[in-house]
């Protein structure tokens, strides 16, 4: 029997967190601190409101739109999101799947449960772009070697993440201490990766501590589980566990990039550069002065820093500068997008295609490759019906005339 997917963004939300474990749920939906930047980015979209005008002959209606030379159907792409394991066992696989069927570009994280080349072999001829956690200096071999088997297997932008250097603090995730990572889930592309396993490899090999002394160690971090169980899943899952750390080290341990460091990746990836997690128009200017070729202004749903400003509202503020206007470069927006609306606001207010985040990893719980199919034909659908009714043929003739802003809600 099909399932019966509803329409309501709240809904597939609802019954994701129906089906999933809580704790699952709970890494997916929830963000750093208080969550009022999660809040804020929600939030925000009633702030801005259409004006539609009437007459106008929209029956025939266009949705594409041009990134870096090339045509997409449509504003729409999917947002990088790690280890979807946990929220259905098909994955990224699933959610490759989909997009190729649907048509919507795929933007795989380096966090994934599934390895590069098992992502593009099921998008097949799907447009897909990598999101690289950007290691460190001392592992450059690692980055060369990602970005390699990424432009091999026909991915075609590379999206580099700013805004996690380090895990935004998730009260949520620490209160279970849960980090799927820890236990080597989302490291997928790294374990499967030549240059990280030869540096796992190098570093074990230096490794002169005495039995003696890593014995004690074991004996420490048996004490700390409490249980026969705990303490053989630990054992079991030791090489695992040490090869995440180093992952995690490499590429989640502090601030070790600065903007001077971006022309090497050049020597790496020849296609587009999108720099994803830009949040004002100063570090837009960087953006530019840097000969980046895009950027995803986006606060990663919320979950880095608590307080930051809503996403929608960075977006306005750089969409507007007149600099960022006239420079060429791509900007790109996420965060809170649920709607057609959604899409048609973050349009008018400057950016020319959206990445939409949690609503398909709900849809990828809900019913795998179908979920992932239903939420992203529902936008799709939603954001054409909703362009119409704005009185729109085309996502060119969307503008700042378009909106109305509030600076509050009406009660
Ligand atoms: C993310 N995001 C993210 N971003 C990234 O660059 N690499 C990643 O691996 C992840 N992983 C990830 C996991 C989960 C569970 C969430 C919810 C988010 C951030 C993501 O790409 C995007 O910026 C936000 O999800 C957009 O906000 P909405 O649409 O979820 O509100």
């Amino acid at each position: 029997r099909k399932p019966k997917f509803s329409t309501k963004p709240s809904q597939w939300e609802a019954e994701a967190r129906r089906i999933m474990p809580e704790r699952n749920f709970m890494y997916i939906h929830g963000s750093a601190g208080s969550e009022s930047t999660y809040a804020a980015n929600i939030s925000a979209f009633e702030r801005y409101r259409l004006r539609p005008w009437m007459l106008v002959q929209s029956t025939r209606r266009d949705l594409s739109v041009e990134l870096f030379g090339h045509r997409y159907p449509s504003p729409l792409l999917v947002a990088p999101i790690g280890v979807q394991e946990i929220a259905h066992h098909e994955a990224e696989e699933a959610t490759a799947r989909a997009c190729a069927a649907v048509g919507v570009p795929m933007i795989l994280s380096t966090a994934a449960t599934r390895s590069i080349e098992q992502v593009a072999q099921v998008n097949g001829d799907g447009d897909r772009w990598f999101q690289l956690y950007w290691p460190v200096p001392s592992a450059e071999e690692v980055t060369a070697s990602l970005l390699a088997r990424a432009r091999a297997s026909g991915y075609t932008v590379l999206v580099v993440t700013l805004d996690t250097f380090l895990l935004g603090w998730r009260p949520r995730d620490l209160d279970e201490s849960y980090l799927p990572f820890a236990w080597g889930q989302g490291c997928q592309i790294a374990f499967s990766d030549p240059a990280f396993n030869a540096m796992y490899a190098r570093l074990q090999a230096a490794d002169t501590r005495s039995v003696g002394q890593k014995a004690a160690e074991i004996w420490e971090i048996l004490k700390r589980p409490g249980s026969v169980a705990g303490a053989v899943g630990i054992l079991a899952n030791a090489g695992v566990m040490k090869r995440a750390q180093l992952y995690m080290k490499i590429t989640a341990s502090g601030a070790y990039r600065e903007w001077s460091h971006l022309s090497s990746l050049r020597k790496y990836w020849d296609g587009p550069v999108v720099l994803k997690g830009i949040q004002t128009v100063e570090d837009a200017h960087r953006a530019i002065d840097y000969g980046v070729d895009g950027i995803v202004v986006s606060n990663h749903g919320g979950r880095q820093l608590d307080g930051a400003v809503a996403s929608l509202d960075a977006l306005a503020e750089i969409g507007a500068d007149e600099r960022v206007k006239s420079s060429g470069l791509t900007v790109l927006f996420d965060g809170g997008v649920r709607t057609g609306s959604d899409v048609l606001k973050a349009i008018a207010l400057g950016a020319k295609a959206v990445l939409v985040g949690r609503p398909y990893v709900y849809g990828l719980a809900m019913g795998g490759e179908a979920g992932v199919k239903h939420v992203l034909s529902c936008l799709l659908a939603d954001t054409d019906n909703s362009m119409a009714n704005l009185g729109k043929r085309g996502l060119g003739e969307i503008g700042r005339g378009d909106l109305r802003v509030f600076e509050r809600l009406a009660k």
